[in-house]
């Protein structure tokens, strides 16, 4: 009897080391051992047929070969949990020094935060904020601004056309006559009207065939050029600084008379002479003028009881020098790097 109780012994640890090479293998040999019909219950079943003295002592030796057995099924399944867990660790290869995923939060373009700040500069002086149509006829953008067919002064914006009559908007000037015809004649108006406009224009450090303009127009009872000159100047103040110098140029467009363009004293240079401002300590900011007497009447308004200023400002232009940009392409080329500053 303890022969066969050691050869069953040796057998399950046989089996164990040469077999089990999975946990259910591993559970086979088991239930095979120590299973309700397993080759121990048998045996001990078998207890009774012995002499009753002898039953004690084989009893324990059949105890102790089954205490034996249970451990090595259990340091078995200890390596077999060891060696899964090392080969899905080796072959899933979590890389843990990969750096998280990080979310981006979006911003607004500094376009757009320039041009929200012209805008509450000017909505805190009363002013309404209008649109036009991008795509404009040519009577709004040209005619009834003072521009008839022929008229020199349209080579300055030679454009895009879609037909005769109609075209991309050279201007945001178009605004001013489709504002004044909006409402009943002589209605005072203090608006700013910004938005796109397309040029056939070089694309280099300063110009781009698409760009954003801001046009203003204050039309009432006796407006002065003095009153341009304070509007605007109070604008270039806040949107730049108290120490901006501001100058006031002679110059011509076909809707102002008087007209003038607006420089104001280099930021990059303060106005010693450099680069950006090509020597001379200024930089052409906007243009602007009385609105003339024709383009009054064309539209319906009385020059002998109202008169009015209007002014037309290159948003590109204001974002550069505030922010101190040379390049105005950097806007338009999506480059994270760069974007990402004005977070
Ligand atoms: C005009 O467009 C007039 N409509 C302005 C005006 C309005 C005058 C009302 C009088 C009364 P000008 O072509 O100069 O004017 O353009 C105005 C501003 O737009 C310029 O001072 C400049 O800042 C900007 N600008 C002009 N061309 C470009 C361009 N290609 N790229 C970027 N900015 C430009
Ligand atoms: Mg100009």
């Amino acid at each position: 009897m303890e022969e066969k109780i050691a050869r069953l012994k040796q057998a399950a640890a046989d089996k164990i080391r040469q077999h089990a090479d999975t946990l259910s293998a591993l559970n086979d040999i088991r239930v095979e051992f120590l299973g309700k019909k397993g080759e121990f219950t048998t045996l001990l079943r078998g207890l009774k047929e012995l002499a009753q003295e002898e039953r004690p002592r084989i009893g324990q030796i059949v105890n102790e070969a089954r205490g034996q057995i249970e451990a090595l099924l259990e340091k078995k399944k200890e390596e077999l949990h060891v060696r899964d867990m090392e080969e899905k660790l080796a072959n899933e290869k979590l890389d843990v020094t990969l750096p998280g995923r990080h979310q981006w939060r979006g911003h607004l373009h500094p376009l757009t935060l320039t041009l929200d700040r012209i805008k509450a500069i000017f909505m805190d002086m009363g002013f309404t904020v209008e649109e036009g149509p991008e795509i404009e006829r040519d009577y709004f953008n040209f005619e009834a601004l003072n521009l008839p067919k022929d008229h020199p002064a349209r080579d300055m914006q030679d454009s895009f056309y879609i037909t005769e009559e109609i075209l991309m908007r050279t201007q945001t000037s178009p605004v001013q006559a489709r504002t004044m015809q909006a409402h009943e004649p002589n209605t005072p108006i203090r608006m700013i009207a910004p938005g796109r406009v397309y040029r056939r224009d070089d694309y280099d450090a300063t110009h781009s065939p698409m760009f954003t303009q801001v046009e203003g127009l204050v039309i009432d009872k006796g407006v002065r050029f003095s009153d341009l000159k304070g509007t605007l100047e109070l604008f270039l103040h806040r949107i730049f600084n108290d120490n901006i110098g501001v100058r006031f140029r002679p110059s011509f467009f076909p809707f102002t008379e008087p007209s003038a363009e607006v420089d104001i004293s280099c930021v990059m240079c303060h106005g010693k002479g450099c680069r950006v401002c090509k020597g001379t300590g200024w930089l052409e900011i906007l243009g602007a003028g009385m609105v003339h007497p024709h383009v009054l009447e064309m539209s319906g308004y009385d020059p002998k009881q109202v008169t009015g200023f209007a002014f037309g400002l290159g948003v590109e232009r204001i974002a550069m020098l505030s922010y101190g940009i040379d390049d105005l392409r950097l806007f338009y080329d999506n480059d994270l790097r760069f974007l990402r500053q004005f977070e």
